[in-house]
């Protein structure tokens, strides 16, 4: 039986441990969150409930923990769950400072620590099927692909506020969706945004269009915006020398209505919640699976580094208004440049 323990029961704690409770050979044992929701808690049958993450790390019982507090906490958690020898599945981003992220990679280095991260997108099954169309070489040569990613609805000031900026906190899914779909990194980036739909703009921009060059001289693009008007729009196009791949939206059902106005259908699905309940289920089957058999996570510490260096590089192009180098970051923060 594999103990688990959830830090932090918010919006993601909560999909994890529903997610968890649907795989055999798993015991969401307890949670910890100083703002505790007890009735969902109790309701889950989850036997140990407490305020503090403490309680859980000390535990010896605990195998994993599932780190889904507010991204501030994240690297310090990781650090005192590595030390005890607790595999960790962590929401993303691991932090908003490359610094920091350098250093939780070294200690899970020296603990050899089975780490997951969040990047819930990879489990996807349509999104996995084109990477895979992409690495059996079906489409041939990569030409360009597009990343279409915009919420419905745009949070509240306070969480942009200490969120990072659109970049680290919302585009991060969507560089590492360029890095799975291309199975390349990306050598140079251009960002352009602005604040056009929001009232915070003097902290953050709340729309984005992105470029980049990948290692083989082919091109990506990341359009994002904060919110629309139809639900969560998430749609990619890769586009190869032998063939073209177009992933649409999800609906909750496909009927098309036609009358004397014309014809419609239904919306997008709402959010994330709903857009990729599958695939948050698939990523702890994974996850789970590796802990089973000690295997190698598919997406780690390495991956949650360079889509953050990504990151980096987009807010400095924006800023500076050029195009920005992941060497460049790279050679600021002393990592080896590839
Ligand atoms: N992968 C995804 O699709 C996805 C989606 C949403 C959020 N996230 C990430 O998950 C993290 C949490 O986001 P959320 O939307 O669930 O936030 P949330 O605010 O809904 O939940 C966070 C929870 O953590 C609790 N908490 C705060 N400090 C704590 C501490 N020290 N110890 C224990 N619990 C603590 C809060 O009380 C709250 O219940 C963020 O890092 C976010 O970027 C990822």
């Amino acid at each position: 039986m594999v103990n688990v323990g959830i830090l932090g029961a918010g919006r993601i704690g909560k999909v994890h441990a529903l997610s968890l409770k649907k795989i055999a050979g798993v015991n969401v044992k307890s949670v910890a969150d100083p703002y505790l929701d007890e009735e969902w808690a109790i309701s889950q049958g989850i036997e140990n409930r407490y305020k503090d993450v403490e309680e859980i790390l000390n535990d010896e019982s605990i195998d994993v923990v599932y780190i889904c507090t507010p991204t501030d906490s994240h690297a310090d958690l990781i650090i005192k769950a590595s030390q005890k020898g607790k595999a960790i599945f962590c929401e993303k981003p691991v932090d908003l400072d490359i610094e920091r992220i350098l250093k939780v990679q070294e200690i899970l280095k020296e603990n050899n620590t089975l780490f997951q991260i969040g990047f819930n997108r990879r489990f996807d099954k349509n999104f996995k099927k084109i990477s895979q169309l992409v690495k059996n070489d079906t489409l041939g040569d990569l030409l360009s692909l597009k990343v279409v990613s915009r919420d419905p609805s745009a949070p509240p000031r306070s969480y942009v506020e200490s969120s990072g900026g659109l970049f680290l906190d919302m585009t991060i899914h969507d560089f590492d969706m360029v890095r799975f779909l291309s199975h390349q990194n990306i050598t140079e980036i251009t960002a352009k945004g602005a604040s056009l739909i929001t009232d915070y703009g003097d902290i953050d921009i709340d729309t984005a269009m992105l470029t980049m060059t990948l290692e083989d001289g082919s091109f990506a693009m990341i359009e994002n915006c904060r919110a629309t008007t139809y639900g969560y729009d998430q749609r990619v196009e890769v586009f190869g020398t032998k063939a073209n791949v177009n992933c649409k939206n999800v609906f909750d059902n496909s009927v098309e209505i036609t009358n004397n106005e014309g014809t419609s259908s239904d919306k997008p699905m709402y959010f994330f919640l709903e857009r990729y309940e599958d695939a948050y289920y698939q990523e702890s089957v994974e996850f789970v699976n590796s802990i089973n058999n000690s295997e190698k996570v598919s997406v780690g510490i390495e991956d949650a580094l360079e889509s953050a260096l990504m990151a980096v590089a987009a807010k400095k192009s924006l800023e500076e208004n050029r195009s920005v180098t992941i060497n460049e970051i790279r050679e600021e923060f002393n990592i080896k440049v590839k």
